[in-house]
C-alpha cells in the first residue's frame, strides 16, 4: 500500500473513533448530536477571544483594551513607530470622550525624554526614616509571582530598573526573580506571604528579613482589589512549587488560602496602628491598597489621621475596572466603583481633613496611557500603577488565559514550556521603553496644556464629551470640588517639588 493511502485509512479510523466517542459520550449533547464537526464549535469557542481580536473587532471596541491602545504599548516598547495616520478613528461625539485644552502657547520642554518625578515626598508627611521623592510618576502595579511566571517578573523587574521606576511585588511575597536591579514596593497581602511566621501569622521579623535581602523602597498594605474586592484567593496545590512557596513562606504542595480580610487588624484605628509598626520597625514609608465600596470608610481613616497625625503614607486606588490573576466574573463585573468614580471620593475625604496635600496618591485601572492618566491626575492623583499595560509590553496578547495557566506568551502562567517562550532580557527593555514612552506623551501633554507637569495642569481643561454635542467639565460630571485645584493649591506642589528630603 502507497503512502497516501495509509494516511487516508489512518484518518478514516480516527475520525470513525471521534465518531462512536462522541455519539456514546453524555456530557456534551452537541456532540452526541453532531459528531466530530460538532468539535469545531468548542474549538471557535475557545479561539474567540483571539478570532474577535484580529478579524472582527473594530480598533477602538474591545475590553479591556482596544486594538489602538494595544499597538501604540507594542510599538512604543519595540521603539516602532507609535504614531497614527489619517487623523482619529474614534467616535469623538461619544458620551465621555475625552477632550484635553491644550494652551494657545504650548511650553517647550527642555528635556522631553526625563522622567516626570512625584510632586510629593512619599513618607514625607510623617518622616518616615527611608522617605524619599519618586523619581517615577509612572509603576508597575502589583502583580505577584505566581499569577505571574519568573520569566515575566524577571523581565518587569529588568525593566523597571532599565526605566528607573518601582515594581510592586504583588502579595506573593520576594521571589529571585525580583532581584534584578529594579527598586521594589513590597505588598502585603492578607495571606501575609513573605510576612508570616511558620503558622501562618503576620511576622514583623520575616518583613524584615524580606526587605533586608532586597532594594525595597516602600511597602503597600492590601485590602482589596478591584477585580475581585472582598474576596480571599486560593494557590492550588498543584501551583505551589519549592520556588513559589519559598517566597510566600508556605509549605510546598500544600493548597494556600488568602482570607478575605486581614487577621491583625479590624477597625480604622488598628489599621493605622499596623502601619506605624511596620513603618516605625522598617523605616519606609508605607501605605494601603485598596478598591473603593463602602465610602465612610475612608471618612473615619481620615478624620483618624488628623486627629492622631499618624496612619498610611499613601493610598493606593484601585479602579473596579482592574485586572486580576482569576477572580469570579460577578466581582470582576459588578463590585467596586469604576476608576473615575471612586478616586473623588477618596480625595474628598482627605481633602476635607486638610490631608490630600500630604498623603501621596497612587492610582490604578487602565491607566496606562497619556490621556487616562492625565485624568487621573486631574482629579489629585500624583502616582499611575500600571498592571496589564506592562503586561502586554513584556508580550501579553490580551488572550484573558490568566486563570487557566495557559497563557499562551508565558506571561501568566507556571507551564515551564510555555514559558521558555518569553527571554526576560529582551523583553525587560521593551518594559523599560514603555515606561519611558508614557513619560513622554503626558510630558507633552502637559507642556501642550501650558505646564511643567501633570500635576500642575489647571484641570479646568480636562472636559468629556456630553454624548449631545456639549461638553461638561470633567470635575463637574465627576462630583469634584473645583477649589481643591485652584492655582494656589498647584502652586505649593510646584513648591513641593523643589523640596529636599
Ligand atoms: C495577573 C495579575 C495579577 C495581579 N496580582 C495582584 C496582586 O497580587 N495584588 C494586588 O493588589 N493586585 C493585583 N493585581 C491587580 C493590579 O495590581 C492592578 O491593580 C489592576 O490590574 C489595575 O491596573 P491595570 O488596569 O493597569 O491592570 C493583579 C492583576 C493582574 C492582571
Amino acid at each position: 500500500m502507497t503512502w497516501w493511502l495509509w494516511i487516508i485509512l489512518a484518518t478514516a479510523t480516527f475520525t470513525v473513533a471521534v465518531a462512536l466517542h462522541d455519539i456514546t459520550q453524555k456530557h456534551h449533547a452537541i456532540l452526541r448530536n453532531f459528531p466530530v464537526v460538532g468539535h469545531l464549535r468548542y474549538l471557535l469557542e475557545s479561539a474567540g477571544p483571539e478570532l474577535r481580536q484580529y478579524v472582527v473587532a473594530d480598533n477602538d471596541e474591545e475590553l479591556p483594551f482596544s486594538r489602538d491602545q494595544r499597538r501604540w504599548i507594542y510599538a512604543s516598547s519595540k521603539l516602532e513607530n507609535p504614531y497614527f495616520g489619517f487623523g482619529t478613528d474614534n467616535d469623538i461625539g461619544a458620551e465621555g470622550y475625552v477632550f484635553l485644552r491644550h494652551a494657545a502657547f504650548p511650553l517647550i520642554d527642555p528635556t522631553p525624554d526625563a522622567l516626570i518625578p512625584c510632586t510629593k515626598i512619599l513618607g514625607g508627611w510623617r518622616g518616615r526614616a527611608k522617605a524619599f521623592r519618586p523619581p517615577s510618576i509612572i509603576n508597575t502595579s502589583a502583580m505577584s509571582f505566581g499569577s505571574l511566571s519568573g520569566p515575566a517578573v524577571e523581565a518587569i523587574n529588568r525593566g523597571a530598573a532599565l526605566a528607573g521606576c518601582m515594581q510592586n511585588t504583588g502579595e506573593g511575597g520576594i521571589s529571585a526573580h525580583h532581584r534584578h536591579g529594579g527598586d521594589l514596593v513590597f505588598q502585603i497581602g492578607t495571606g501575609y506571604f513573605g510576612a508570616r511566621d511558620s503558622d501562618g501569622r503576620f511576622s514583623i521579623d520575616t518583613v524584615l528579613q524580606s526587605i533586608g535581602s532586597a532594594p525595597v523602597r516602600a511597602i503597600e498594605i492590601k485590602l482589596s482589589q478591584g477585580a475581585k474586592p472582598g474576596l480571599g484567593g486560593v494557590l492550588p496545590a498543584a501551583k505551589v512549587t519549592r520556588e513559589i512557596a519559598d517566597a510566600r513562606g508556605v509549605p510546598v504542595g500544600v493548597t494556600v488560602h488568602s482570607p478575605s480580610r486581614h487577621t491583625e487588624f479590624g477597625n480604622v484605628d488598628e489599621l493605622i496602628e499596623f502601619v506605624e509598626r511596620i513603618a516605625d520597625a522598617t523605616g519606609l514609608p508605607v501605605g494601603v491598597k485598596s478598591a473603593i465600596g463602602e465610602e465612610t470608610f475612608w471618612h473615619d481613616l481620615a478624620a483618624r489621621m488628623a486627629e492622631t497625625g499618624k496612619g498610611p503614607d499613601f493610598v493606593t486606588v484601585d479602579g473596579g475596572e482592574g485586572g486580576t490573576g482569576a477572580a469570579p466574573g460577578t466581582f470582576s463585573d459588578h463590585v467596586a466603583l469604576p476608576f473615575r468614580n471612586a478616586f473623588p471620593l477618596v480625595h474628598r475625604a482627605f481633602a476635607e481633613h486638610h490631608l490630600h496635600e500630604n498623603v501621596v496618591f497612587f492610582g490604578s485601572g487602565r491607566l496606562g496611557f497619556a490621556t487616562d492618566a492625565m485624568v487621573a491626575m486631574s482629579m489629585g492623583v500624583d502616582m499611575i500603577n500600571v498592571g496589564r499595560e506592562a503586561m502586554l509590553a513584556i508580550g501579553c496578547i490580551q488572550a484573558q488565559r490568566c486563570h487557566t495557566g495557559h497563557c499562551p506568551t508565558g506571561v501568566a502562567t507556571q507551564n515551564r514550556w510555555l514559558t521558555r517562550g518569553l527571554d526576560p532580557t529582551d523583553k525587560s527593555v521593551r518594559l523599560g521603553n514603555y515606561i519611558v514612552a508614557l513619560h513622554q506623551e503626558l510630558r507633552a501633554l502637559s507642556h501642550a496644556m501650558g505646564a511643567t507637569h501633570p500635576s500642575l495642569v489647571d484641570p479646568e481643561r480636562v472636559e468629556f464629551g456630553s454624548g449631545t454635542g456639549g461638553l461638561v467639565k470633567a470635575h463637574t460630571a465627576l462630583g469634584v470640588d473645583p477649589g481643591l485645584f485652584d492655582a494656589e493649591h498647584r502652586a505649593r506642589l510646584s513648591a513641593m517639588l523643589s523640596e529636599t528630603v
